[in-house]
């Protein structure tokens, strides 16, 4: 164990300041500050204000995340960072911090992607991924269904959402209901007490002719938005509970048959779940109970490690050092809209 790499990782593309230590598969510490309070009153995330509070959380949280992990900063075998995709602002304080930490400490700076994270953070729940990886990935910005033969060098897009992503239309749908932001997690709650079936809302691009893999949730979240507005409009109460567990319903259902459909078409007998929307409890009972159905093994990683974090950061960086990718250079920019087929940014001028 003492052999594997120790890596930290820094995680600032949204409104979460995650640091995390890692020893090759084992989580030593995953430290989170979250700005998301200072959000909810704009019913979003703003960018500028993610940004400040990045900046006056960093060095605490990796303070934390050291001591957490019981190690010191000289014993590192590198630093891991968030290169995209994400706010701009917000990724430049990490990917700053990383470099000032990875020049200061003499140590190799790994700029990695955010969604390659997602999916590589279940190592430190279930070991080693299976390759290739089929992966289903769902959070605020993204809604993909990827197949990796390489978590460090090979991610491909099967398919992904043409307008929201899954989380997009769980926060704005809560908005609707005027439940507040983030909408994922009230809704979850709210969906517990509600009848799935009392609603039948669509299931967008589930047609014969329509793309096997890719997603849309926009004309879902108008349909529950008409929905509420018709009973507002003829003076009736609202079933908020009703209306969570069928809008749920209806964007798990669509979720999981097309990432079983993937897996059944590329002989792939396991999927990976990952990203925030994986957090969703309908959405684990639903895709476990079906993956069962279906003979495909389910990895989904606990909740805490679903949402943004500084761990699956970590984890995607130790992999990196593991398998002797190219460490990034000084100039590694962060890249707000860093391609899902690339795993991480190696640097121009020198293999690592
Ligand atoms: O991965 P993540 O933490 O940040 C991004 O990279 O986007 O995902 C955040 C998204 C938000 O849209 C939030 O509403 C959603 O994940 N989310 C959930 C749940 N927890 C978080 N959606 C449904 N059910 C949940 N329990
Ligand atoms: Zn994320």
């Amino acid at each position: 164990m003492a052999d594997e790499p120790l890596v930290l990782g820094i995680e600032t593309s949204c409104d979460e300041t995650g640091v995390g230590v890692v020893r090759g598969h084992t989580l030593l510490a995953d430290a989170v500050a979250t700005s998301v309070d200072e959000h909810a009153r704009f019913g979003g995330v703003v960018p500028e204000v993610a940004s400040r509070a990045h900046l006056e959380a960093m060095v605490p949280t990796i303070q934390r995340a050291l001591k957490d992990a019981g190690v010191s900063a000289s014993d590192l075998d590198g630093i891991a960072v968030t290169a995209g995709p994400g706010l701009a602002g917000a990724l430049l304080v990490g990917v700053s911090a990383a470099k000032a930490y990875a020049y200061a400490l003499g140590k190799p700076l790994y700029g990695v992607n955010h969604l390659a994270s997602h999916i590589c953070v279940d190592q430190l729940e279930h070991g080693a991924l299976p390759e290739p990886t089929m992966a289903l990935l769902v959070s605020g910005g993204h809604s993909s269904l990827l197949l990796a033969p390489d978590i460090t060098s090979d991610v491909r897009s099967l398919g992904s959402t043409i307008d929201d992503a899954a989380g997009e239309a769980f926060d704005k749908v809560a908005r609707v209901l005027g439940l507040g932001f983030p909408g994922g997690p009230v809704i979850d709650r709210y969906a517990r007490e509600g009848d799935p079936d009392a609603i039948r809302f669509p299931r967008g691009l589930t047609g014969p002719r329509d793309p096997l893999y890719d997603f849309s949730f926009s004309g879902l979240k108008t349909s529950v938005a008409r929905w509420i507005e018709a009973r507002r409009a003829a003076g009736e109460t609202v079933p908020v509970a009703d209306v969570a567990a069928s809008f749920q319903e209806a964007v798990t259902d669509v979720l999981t048959r097309k990432a079983i459909r993937a897996c059944k078409d590329h002989g792939v007998d396991h999927l990976m779940m990952g990203g925030g929307v994986a957090a969703n409890s309908r959405l684990r009972a639903m895709a476990e109970e079906r993956c069962a159905a279906a003979g495909i093994e389910l990895r989904v990683p606990r909740p805490k490690l679903c949402t943004d974090n500084g761990a699956m950061v970590a984890a995607l960086g130790a992999e990196m050092v593991a398998r002797g990718r190219a460490a990034s250079d000084w100039e590694l920019p962060a890249d707000s809209s860093l391609p899902v087929t690339e795993p991480h940014v190696p640097g121009r001028h020198h293999a690592a």
